[in-house]
């Protein structure tokens, strides 16, 4: 059967509701439970379930993967709050705050490990190579993630710099789910590399459109504190694109914020997005987004696989590339 994007996400959201995960120590599962409760778009274990239905793979086979990816990026998701300093996500306290940092680290780690567990359910014939492909995976997102930190210090990183550290931190992951998808359904090694280059596209575009609602979004959609990479210092394509367009004055006030200790973040967020406004940074980057969505379609197009069977990934691609949360 051929399942819509809406039906995968839901039946990610049924299974994710009826795991059972133990009662003691609370401090340990509840934050586990709080997570995965919040909300979230479930669009990771969404893309495993489509790219293995696209090769007439059994959905249910790919349920308990496509879950481990799911608990995995929530585990992310705790530890980053805590590296970023955020207050929000999904519209709710972060658990860091809610219960405290070494709860947020503990739980995030029991995260990690039983997300290893749910992929070992993965059917015995590819799991060999579904958990390789798991494993390769994770470790580049904390390589990922510990470049975004170590740019958060540096005054200059290059655009190129930049889409090597996004690529790691979000894109393949997002790339493995649909390539851990096409596995499972039994695709050939080819279409499996193919869809892999989709997601990465895909996951390229979507943290680029994280950035920009990181700055630009409405908070109540998004769910997270605006403005908080600018606080950071994150090198965000929006801070990249600014420093590269800025004239001296304006590279002036931009690298004094970024040097700045002790300030009024209102007061710095505000006066960074107006050099953005001034410099239509919004524009531009928005131009990057379709680029990259517009590549991400054509590796779509290179598939060997009927166009029907394609439809729900066309509409994936769409459906992130008008995203608000
Ligand atoms: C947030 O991911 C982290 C990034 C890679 C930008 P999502 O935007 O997929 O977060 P949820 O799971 O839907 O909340
Ligand atoms: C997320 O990057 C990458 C992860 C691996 C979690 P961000 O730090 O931009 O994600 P958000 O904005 O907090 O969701
Ligand atoms: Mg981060
Ligand atoms: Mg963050
Ligand atoms: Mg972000």
């Amino acid at each position: 059967m051929m399942y819509t994007l809406a039906e995968a996400q839901k039946l990610i959201e049924k299974h994710l509701a009826n795991i059972r995960f133990p009662e003691e120590p609370g401090e340990l599962y509840d934050p586990v439970r709080y997570i995965l409760s919040i909300g979230g778009k479930r669009i990771r274990p969404a893309l495993c379930l489509l790219a293995c239905d696209m090769f007439a793979g059994s959905v249910d086979s790919a349920l308990h993967p496509a879950t481990a990816i799911e608990i995995f990026h929530n585990f992310t998701l705790l530890h980053d709050d805590i590296m970023d300093r955020s207050e929000l996500r999904r519209g709710n306290e972060t658990v860091h705050l809610k219960w405290n940092e070494n709860v947020a680290i503990l739980s995030g780690d029991v995260m990690s490990i039983l997300a290893g567990r749910f992929m070992n359910e993965a059917p015995g014939a590819v799991l060999r190579n579904v958990n390789d492909e798991f494993l390769r995976t994770a470790i580049e997102v904390c390589e990922g993630q510990q470049l975004d930190m170590n740019f958060e210090r540096r005054l200059t990183v290059s655009e190129e710099e930049y889409l090597k550290m996004i690529e790691l931190k979000t894109a393949v992951l997002i790339a493995a789910s649909l390539k851990i998808g096409a596995m499972l359904g039994g695709a050939a090694e080819r279409d499996a590399a193919e869809l892999y280059h989709f997601g990465k596209n895909l996951g390229i575009a979507f943290q680029l459109q994280d950035d920009l609602l990181d700055a630009y979004g409405d908070p109540e959609v998004f769910g997270k504190k605006p403005g908080m990479d600018i606080v950071d210092n994150k090198k965000t394509i929006l801070m990249i694109t600014a420093l590269r367009e800025a004239d001296e004055k304006q590279k002036a006030v931009l690298n004094n914020w970024l040097k700045a200790s002790g300030f009024d973040p209102e007061q710095k967020v505000a006066e960074v997005l107006r050099i953005f406004d001034e410099l239509r940074i919004k524009d531009t980057v928005e131009t990057l987004i379709s680029n990259y969505y517009r590549s991400s379609v054509q590796s779509l197009d290179q598939l060997n696989t009927p166009r029907e069977r394609k439809s729900e990934l066309y509409a994936f691609s769409e459906y992130l590339m008008k995203r608000e949360r």
